[in-house]
């Protein structure tokens, strides 16, 4: 065992933690009622259209599933008006992420990230042995700072991932922002747009339109958040056709299963299932800002299907006791915030649920006289700026 090299590049790669799963808190708290709002899914259940196609497809899982994915291509270019060949499918966004890794770096190359984001672009840049470059957001609004992003822009960049809606900000690029940045970016350097949240975003600039006059840009899209299909893993890229297909080529045999092209297929037919998802977190998300608006915590506004807020205690302790209380939120650590947490648009009932617990463990924490100085402490780390 001890004579066996491990890739460094994998090693040194941080790991990716997902939201805490109900059944594991359940067990280890020992409550039935918990609501998880830690991972950006559709508060709606699975669409019932595609849940029935995949019942169906269950019948012939002892055939493998098409080699190809010209069938979703095909619907998916007829969605957005582009043709098949401008589309690469993956399981899950995160997958497209580790093709375009894989496909366009090599070790020493760069790749520059916008934090606080998502933080699957490090893992995936890391794991190839290439170089983060970070560029910081704004840290009172987190708008981006095309000017800052352009100025680290060197010979080796290859990637520059921008998150709009952002994970977990919830602030977006705007169209003149976009177009100053794809005018000045040197024709080495391919932009990640990364929009997987974009059905929930008020004023989405066209960034499809960048693909059709065959600008260096792949978009991603996933079947995660407003499509409300996070346990099947779709996504897909979309970009100018020879860039798609060089990261088709970068896939594995049989990438999607069977059940995935059936449930796909039939969730892309459902479009009264995306708008009522759509409805749901719009609404919810206007009523949770001004809830939160009226509790101690600092809150941003959000184009996403989220919200990001600080408590004025330590972020770890707010989560943990706000699990006592039922409810899952997601701790930023990871997302480069360590004293942020964010929580998810959720049903009606949900969001009240979460937004009691919170003003009672703020209460609860206030009443016991808890240090209010987290943030100061942690700006002596010289790591994080937010
Ligand atoms: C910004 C962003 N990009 C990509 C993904 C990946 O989505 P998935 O792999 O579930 O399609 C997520 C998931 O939360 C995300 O927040």
């Amino acid at each position: 065992m001890t004579d066996l090299s491990f890739n460094p590049n994998i090693a040194a790669a941080p790991i990716y933690v997902g939201g805490a799963a109900i059944a594991d808190i359940q067990k280890q708290y020992g409550i039935d009622d918990i609501i998880k709002l830690a991972s950006n899914e559709s508060p709606l259940g699975p669409s019932p259209r595609a849940v029935a196609a995949m019942q169906a497809a269950a019948a012939n899982l002892n055939r493998y599933p098409p080699m190809g994915d010209e069938s979703l291509r095909s619907a998916l270019a007829q969605l957005h008006g582009l043709e098949p060949d401008n589309f690469v499918t993956g399981n899950g966004g995160c997958d497209i992420l580790n093709l375009l890794a894989t496909a366009f770096l090599t070790p020493g190359d760069e790749a520059i990230i916008c934090r606080p984001t998502f933080p699957v672009y490090d893992n995936t840049v890391r794991r190839v042995g290439a170089q983060v470059v970070y560029v910081d957001l704004e840290p009172d609004n987190f708008s981006y700072d095309v000017e800052a992003m352009l100025a680290a822009v060197t010979g080796k960049t290859r990637l520059l991932y921008v998150c709009s809606p952002n994970n977990p900000t919830g602030s977006t690029i705007s169209a003149e922002q976009l177009d100053t940045l794809l005018n000045h970016l040197p024709p080495h350097v391919l932009l990640v747009m990364d929009e997987v949240y974009y059905h929930f975003a008020a004023n989405h600039p066209d960034t499809l339109g960048y693909v059709r006059r065959g600008q260096n840009m792949v978009i991603l899209h996933s079947f995660s958040k407003a499509y409300g299909l996070a346990g099947l893993r779709l996504g897909y890229g979309i970009a100018p056709a020879e860039i798609a297909q060089y990261l088709s080529r970068a896939r594995l045999p049989f990438h999607l299963d069977s059940l995935t092209f059936a449930g796909g297929l039939a969730a892309l037919a459902d479009i009264d299932y995306v708008d009522e998802v759509v409805r749901l977190v719009k609404e919810g998300r206007a009523w949770l800002l001004a809830q939160l608006g009226q509790l101690d915590v600092r809150v941003w506004p959000s184009q996403g299907n989220f919200t990001l807020f600080k408590p004025p205690f330590d972020a770890a302790e707010v989560s943990e006791r706000l699990l006592r209380r039922g409810v899952i939120s997601r701790p930023m650590t990871q997302f480069y915030l360590p004293t942020h947490l964010r929580v998810t648009v959720g049903l009606p009932a949900e969001n009240e649920k979460f937004i009691a617990a919170l003003g009672a463990v703020l209460a609860e924490l206030d009443a016991e006289g808890a240090s209010r100085s987290v943030a100061a402490r942690q700006a002596g780390s010289g790591e994080f700026k937010f």
